[in-house]
């Protein structure tokens, strides 16, 4: 593998534990957007919100895959949710959009705790940030991948499209 495989996805679709199995697999690290700007601020997502606001966050987002293009290969890279919108994330590598339904990411979204999403107001208006960004998952993706709940297995799925790359 050359190049990195970025992982794309609404909240809770898995990016970051599917990422962490991928990368056993590939023998290779996970590197989380997220992660990335906790450990740079000193603060979280959360946190980062409430002092900066979103658009701060955005140009955060997007220094760090400007970063991460110039610097970082073989990686599997697991990115927020609200990436794709304004970074090109197959400038980062081959992209793999993990698709959950609705019903599934809204379950798991509530069970993490609200808390830590500050995208999250109430559950219409995550319905209606759903439905705007599809469009914006689909036409990045170079694979789609109807995620499960079974890790292990998408993990191998991701890889096998991969290896035939
Ligand atoms: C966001 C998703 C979050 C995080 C931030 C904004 C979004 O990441 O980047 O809260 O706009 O959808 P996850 O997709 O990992 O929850």
């Amino acid at each position: 593998m050359s190049s990195n495989i970025v992982l794309i996805g609404f909240m809770g679709s898995g990016k970051t534990t599917i990422g962490r199995a991928l990368a056993k697999l590939c023998n290779t690290i996970l590197l989380d957007t997220d992660s990335l700007i906790v450990s740079n601020y000193n603060m979280s997502i959360k946190q980062f919100f409430h002092s900066f606001g979103e658009e701060k966050f955005r140009e955060a987002e997007i220094f760090l895959c400007n970063w991460i293009k110039q610097n970082v290969n073989n990686t599997i890279i697991s990115t927020g949710g609200g990436l794709p919108l304004r970074y090109n994330s197959r400038d980062l590598g081959n992209v793999i959009y993990l698709k959950v339904p609705f019903s599934k990411l809204i379950e798991r979204i509530q069970r993490e705790g609200v808390n830590k999403r500050p995208m999250f107001k109430d559950v219409d208006s995550i319905i209606n940030l759903y439905k705007q960004r599809i469009s914006y998952y689909e036409s990045s993706a170079n694979y789609t991948l109807n995620a499960g709940d079974d890790i292990k297995n998408n993990a191998r799925e991701i890889f096998n499209y991969v290896k035939g790359c």
